[in-house]
């Protein structure tokens, strides 16, 4: 299994629902860095690279969308539809979002900060990083 989906506590009330995430406790590590992509165009994916040392985990936290994890030998493909549920992508995981609806807002939580040269872009040049 490349990774699975986790779920959370929702802390809801009469007043609505709320959900807490606390490092190395729902989230696996200590996060740096958070960013969040919406707005996405129809038939558009998204990610399509692997990160050397950076894990992320992903939540929708709005709409729904699919992440597509590949750990070189094989593919699985999660759906992330409710906004109490998030995905680990572990470092050198090969990882692609798509089939975002309309209104999703993909919440991604980092361990690194942004570094371009964490960033792998090309498939052939990561089955050869894992080979090696
Ligand atoms: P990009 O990596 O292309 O997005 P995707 O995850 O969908 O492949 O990022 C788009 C732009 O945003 C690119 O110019 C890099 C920049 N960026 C940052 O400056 N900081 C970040 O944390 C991220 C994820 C991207």
């Amino acid at each position: 299994m490349i990774s699975k989906l986790e779920k959370f506590k929702i802390l809801g009330d009469h007043r609505g629902q709320l959900i807490a995430l606390e490092a190395q406790r729902e989230i696996p590590f200590e996060m740096k860095r958070v960013f969040y992509i919406y707005g996405t165009q129809e038939g558009v994916p998204r990610g399509n690279h692997a990160h050397y040392k950076t894990k992320q985990f992903l939540i929708a936290v709005s709409g729904s969308c699919k992440v597509t994890l590949d750990n070189g030998m094989k593919k699985e493909t999660f759906v992330l539809d409710q906004p109490n549920i998030g995905l680990l992508q572990d470092a050198m995981i090969w990882g692609t979002m798509h089939d975002f609806s309309d209104d999703c807002v993909l919440l991604v939580l980092a361990d690194q900060y942004y570094d371009h040269d964490d960033y792998i872009r090309d498939y052939t040049q990561f089955i050869n990083e894992l080979a090696s």
